[in-house]
């Protein structure tokens, strides 16, 4: 079947089970940061937007939003390996607590690339918040602080995730098979 906008990917994670976890971590991360506070979340652009969105208004520590883009696929879900940086952030992290803000990890060497990149910032301290990880592809050992879920193999979309640009208005997370 072709993969279109009518398609309807098969549910993994329904929205209530996102959402609940979404609390979870919230809750995990307000207590971590309590006293430590603000939090400088940094969104890794385009498929966290939804994630962090729900997250940053779930928080009860201070807390900033910013961007960061990074291009690691060219198209569909071919990995090259190579991470590109696509758009910077706006003010220097030197001493700022980053919580990186991730959709998925699935080989790693985009979280590993941003890890290394921001550390030579010096920010006070810097941490990891990833919705989704697919441990069978890991290639580059990398630390995640606060994870969402582990997830089976597949190509997701949804919340935030797409396939070649569709679907990432879903509520909730689904896979497709290309
Ligand atoms: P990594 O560098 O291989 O870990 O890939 C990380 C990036 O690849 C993520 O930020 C996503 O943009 C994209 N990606 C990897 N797997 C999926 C998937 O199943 N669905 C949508 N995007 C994915």
């Amino acid at each position: 079947m072709p993969i279109n906008d009518f398609h309807q990917p098969e549910v993994l994670l329904s929205k209530e089970m996102i959402h609940d976890r979404v609390l979870e971590l919230a809750r995990q991360i307000s207590r971590a940061y309590d006293g430590v506070e603000p939090v400088y979340l940094l969104g890794v652009l385009r498929g966290s937007f939804i994630f962090i969105a729900d997250l940053a208004r779930e928080l009860t520590v201070p807390r900033s939003v910013d961007f960061i883009a990074l291009s690691s696929y060219e198209t569909g879900t071919t990995s090259s390996g190579a991470v590109r940086l696509m758009l910077d952030v706006r003010t220097p992290l030197r001493g700022k607590h980053v919580l990186i803000v991730e959709d998925i990890v699935d080989t790693g060497y985009t979280l590993d690339y941003l890890l290394k990149t921001l550390r030579a910032r010096e920010p006070a301290s810097i941490k990891t918040c990833v919705l989704l990880q697919k441990p069978d592809r890991l290639q580059v050992p990398t630390t995640i602080d606060y994870l969402g879920f582990t997830i089976p193999d597949k190509w997701v979309v949804g919340y935030g995730l797409d396939y070649e640009d569709k679907f990432r208005a879903l509520p909730y997370i689904g896979t497709v098979e290309p």
